[in-house]
């Protein structure tokens, strides 16, 4: 599987947890950003995405010496809001991820919003790790003296605190180990150098001077390999028929249908859940029922959730497309109705749909017309001018986390089709509303 693996996808991470944890800080001081200051009342109220190459991951880790080998472009982390009110919100990023980081203040211990993320995360089976936040903050606060040592890995900065900061940090992390006991979960303090299999690894971190900001970022890279696939795979439950290698299949794609061929047919040894990664066994034919993982050319595009159809010797094909499309039409009831609105794209069908939610939204509430995955290009240009006719305003392309060519730039420019690109779904919110007030003026 050498050139699939070279195409895997970016896992998704969500960053969960009741307000005020320091959630958005957390990924504020990763980024070297100021996200946080910049929120209404310094809450969160949107799903939020960051892209962090894996150059950057490898970065920030190389002072703990592991040698990760990241074999992933990078890690989509998301970032959730922790009020009460937005349980849609933190359910939505659950659904979305392939793995989480749950922050806990480390005075407060487990609060209402982070059970109801516990909860979320157990319900999914998605595998997490506990950030033990706000390190610094106590420490100084009680005058126990911390010693700051920005971004240091964990292990580094206790090694410089004295004995009542140590004594001070433990009394705290046995209360919080109770308490996810209480939840029926075994958690430990994070060790590098053990596989902690039933475990839940609980890393310490200051959000505001870094300490454990490796370590969180390693750990989180850790649990990403234990899950990464062969490549684009994709999940399938066979309820009846068979089938074969080679057999040519049809699944629903972003954008349009994907006929291709399985390659390999793959399934978890029995008495093994399909959704968690082990060894497989590969098979020439299946017959139903049956969990099955499928690797095959094109698959990237795929949407999950679609069913899959195969290619009889007596199928047309086109009926076979047309039929596969039907099942594009959940991901298309997001487009506005009236036709109008702006088009979006984006890097990875999980940002798209971040993106289309955050859009969605009563407060944001900006309608799309068009949606796309990847580079723009000039057709994605062509597309956004249709609108120049219908309302100008909308012949807009937000672009999140991609790359734009140089012939779209030139084509948009000419044409009038106005173009925003950020890496952070916030500002595509705050440049078009910007433009439009100016419009307005
Ligand atoms: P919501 O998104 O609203 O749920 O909150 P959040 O979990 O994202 O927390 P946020 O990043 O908004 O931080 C809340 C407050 O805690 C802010 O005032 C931060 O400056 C502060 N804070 C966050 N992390 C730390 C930390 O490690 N140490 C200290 N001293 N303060 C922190
Ligand atoms: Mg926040
Ligand atoms: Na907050």
């Amino acid at each position: 599987h050498k050139e699939s693996e070279d195409n895997l996808r970016s896992p998704i991470c969500c960053i969960m947890g009741h307000v005020d944890t320091g959630k958005t800080k957390l990924l504020d001081c990763i980024r070297g950003t100021n996200v946080q200051e910049g929120e209404a009342g310094g809450i969160t109220q949107q799903i939020g995405a960051t892209y962090f190459p894996a150059e950057n991951i490898r970065e920030r880790t190389k002072e703990l010496k592991a040698d990760v080998k990241l074999k992933v472009p990078g890690l989509l982390v998301i970032d959730t809001p922790g009020h009460e009110s937005f349980t849609n919100l933190r359910s939505r990023g659950s659904g979305l991820c392939d793995i989480a980081v749950l922050v806990v203040d480390i005075m407060h211990g487990l609060e209402p919003q982070t059970i109801e993320s516990l909860n979320l995360l157990k319900m999914r089976n998605t595998k997490f790790i506990v950030a033990l936040n706000k390190m610094r903050f106590i420490m100084v606060d009680r005058l126990y003296g911390w010693k700051t040592c920005c971004n240091a890995p964990i292990e580094k900065a206790m090694k410089q605190q004295s004995k009542d900061v140590k004594i001070q940090f433990e009394t705290q992390l046995v209360q919080i180990i109770t308490q996810f006991k209480e939840q029926g979960l075994n958690t430990e303090l994070n060790n590098m150098d053990k596989e902690m299999r039933e475990t839940y690894r609980i890393v310490p971190t200051s959000a505001i001077s870094g300490e454990g900001i490796p370590d969180l970022l390693l750990c989180t890279v850790l649990e990403v390999k234990v899950i990464e696939g062969l490549g684009t795979t994709i999940d399938v439950v066979l309820v009846n028929g068979v089938l074969h290698e080679g057999d040519q299949i049809v699944v629903c794609g972003i954008q349009g249908p994907i006929v291709t061929s399985i390659r390999a047919l793959l399934t978890p040894h029995p008495m093994n859940e399909l959704r968690v990664k082990g060894t497989y066994q590969n098979h020439r034919a299946i017959k139903g029922a049956q969990g099955i993982k499928i690797t095959a050319p094109c698959l990237e595009h795929a949407i999950a959730g679609a069913a899959l159809y195969v290619v009889g010797p007596h199928d047309d094909l086109e009926e076979v497309n047309e039929t596969a499309m039907g099942d594009m039409k959940s991901v298309l009831s997001r487009i506005d109705k009236s036709g109008e609105g702006v088009c979006v794209q984006a890097s990875t069908l999980g940002s798209l749909e971040a993106l289309l939610e955050f859009l969605k939204t009563p407060e944001v509430n900006i309608p799309v017309s068009g949606i796309s995955k990847g580079t723009v290009h000039k057709k994605d240009v062509m597309k956004a001018s249709v609108m120049l006719e219908k309302k100008k305003e909308f012949a807009t392309i937000l672009a999140f986390d991609v790359k734009v060519t140089p012939e779209a730039w030139k084509l948009a420019d000419d044409l009038g089709v106005k173009m925003f690109m950020a890496d952070i779904i916030y500002h595509l919110f705050d440049q078009f509303k910007g433009y439009i007030n100016n419009l307005k003026e």
